[in-house]
């Protein structure tokens, strides 16, 4: 039986479940559900109990001892996929069972048996003594199907933003501060026509025109999707709604876009921050990311596993949080220009546009060339901020930076998956991808060790140039779109002074 390394165990003592995402040497992606149930949470708790561990693993140990409460499960269910992250986790007679949150089968933590007869995934944990280092660590057992897998994302499933309280309770003094730039004044849930699916709440969504409520939608959404309050996607409903074609902005969100080689030149802060916040107010408008891609695509793949809303859902929970982030940060360190008070360009939406007619076009271009492109200036950037002693905005861009590497991660994810249902080799689609959809070189200096650890390795993006000119023969659409390296996430090319 093959293992993977985890992590130190120590490390896992923040939250008691999470995601984890493995990807093999034949970008063969699965997800599971790292579930901690011990108690402990102290350091110096841990190290009286851990007496007894060697390198051999923790076979030994008593089975309440911390090493031995670790369960790790595919967090699809295998009923119908439901998000297992948010499970119960009751005692049953002898065992352990994670129940599922949307029709409350329950799975053997240890076997991954159910009374219903279904069977989930279990994965086997050890936790090792490393000699090299003397630090116990944790392994989980390695998938089928692939070799050489590897971790590309561990992520808390129990954070406060992500995993969001009721909306009528809703303390998050973030989320407050934002409410100040835009008040909403509609019910977060409509009192007519209620959303019942998650495609429903997609265009709903799609439709709203407040950033704020936006956010307030989004994260009330996401929370009855993975509570299994919402467990009705509605894509494969022919009556499902139809993403619209331009989303509804806010006039004082419009009424300041600009030509985006003309958006970034000044040098402070505030426009550093607001032209940060445009990319994400874009990402949460448009919802190039998330919103969209759920709503346009979930309809002409009937088949895409739920897998792929999951990560979506984050996606869109992630772009409402650094919306929020950012136009707090902006307001704190600049009052007087708050978001929607500079000017803005449009280019992420430009990108949607293009890549409208097709789900691979989209995560080709949008996800690993504008998100990637993210990942390559993001340590400039933070760093500029550090050089300032500012700390807070520090702070949120390294959150920022950290989600990016899972979105282009999901980008590859299902990209990779469509090309194999597709049967095409994936880089060399992506490229053609690019050669037709994208304008000019695809521009260094690259952020090779973030790339790679989403999945995209030198040959998907090294000499690679867009050759579009931009005539969409294949929707019989045209236009002109200016589609250089200024439009991308690393558009953001506004020189710091501090
Ligand atoms: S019991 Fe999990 S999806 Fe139905």
């Amino acid at each position: 039986m093959d293992f993977v390394l985890v992590s130190p165990f120590t490390k896992l003592l923040t939250h008691s479940r999470f995601l984890l995402t493995l990807r093999s040497q034949e970008d063969h992606y699965h997800s599971l559900i790292l579930f901690r149930l011990s108690a402990t949470s102290q350091p110096e708790n841990l190290e009286q109990s851990q007496s007894s561990i060697s390198s051999d693993g923790c076979k030994d140990l008593p089975s309440s001892h911390p090493y031995r409460q670790l369960y790790a499960m595919e967090s699809a269910c295998p009923h119908l996929g439901a998000d297992m992250s948010h499970a119960d986790i009751e005692e049953c007679e002898s065992s352990l069972v994670a129940v599922c949150p949307w029709h409350r089968y329950d799975f053997d933590l240890r076997t991954g048996n159910s009374e219903t007869g279904l069977k989930a995934c279990t994965y086997a944990i050890e936790v090792k003594n490393d000699p090299s280092d003397g630090i116990d660590k944790v392994w989980v057992e390695a998938p089928e199907g692939g070799t050489n897998w590897r971790i590309v994302e561990l992520r808390p499933v129990s954070e406060e933003f992500a995993d969001p309280p009721p909306i009528s309770a809703d303390p998050d003094p973030l989320v407050n501060q934002a409410a100040s730039i835009s008040p909403i004044e509609e019910d977060v849930v409509p009192v007519k026509d209620a959303p019942t699916t998650l495609m429903q709440w997609a265009v709903l969504i799609l439709n709203t025109a407040n950033p704020t409520l936006k956010v307030q939608r989004t994260k009330h959404a996401v929370h009855l999707f993975r509570t299994g309050k919402l467990s009705s996607i509605g894509n494969k409903s022919p009556t499902a709604p139809k993403p619209p074609a331009v989303p509804p902005r806010e006039d004082s969100y419009t009424r300041n876009i600009v030509d985006p080689r003309k958006s970034g030149k000044k040098k402070n802060a505030a426009v550093m921050l607001h032209a940060l916040a445009n990319i994400e107010q874009w990402a949460l408008i448009i919802h190039l990311y998330s919103w969209d891609i759920i709503a346009r695509f979930g309809p002409s793949h009937p088949d895409i596993p739920h897998a792929f809303f999951s990560d979506f859902t984050k996606m869109a929970l992630d772009e409402s949080k650094h919306f929020t982030l950012l136009t707090s940060r902006l307001l704190a360190t600049s009052p007087n220009t708050p978001y929607g008070s500079l000017p803005v360009h449009a280019g992420l939406w430009e990108s949607a546009t293009i890549t409208a007619h097709s789900l691979r076009a989209r995560l080709a271009i949008i996800h690993l060339v504008h998100e990637a492109r993210g990942l390559d200036v993001n340590p400039g950037t933070i760093d500029r901020f550090r050089r300032t002693g500012d700390k807070e905005s520090v702070a949120a861009l390294e959150v920022i930076h950290a989600d990016e590497v899972t979105h282009v991660t999901s980008g590859h994810r299902w990209f990779t998956w469509i090309c194999e249902q597709q049967g095409v080799d994936a880089v060399s689609t992506f490229r053609e991808e690019v050669r037709r959809g994208w304008r000019g070189d695809i521009k260094g200096p690259f952020n090779a060790e973030a790339r790679e650890t989403a999945g995209m390795t030198r040959e998907y993006y090294e000499g690679l140039r867009g050759e579009m000119d931009f005539v969409d023969k294949r929707t019989d659409a045209s236009a002109t779109v200016d589609h250089d390296e200024s439009m991308a996430p690393a558009s953001v090319r506004v020189e710091y002074e501090g």
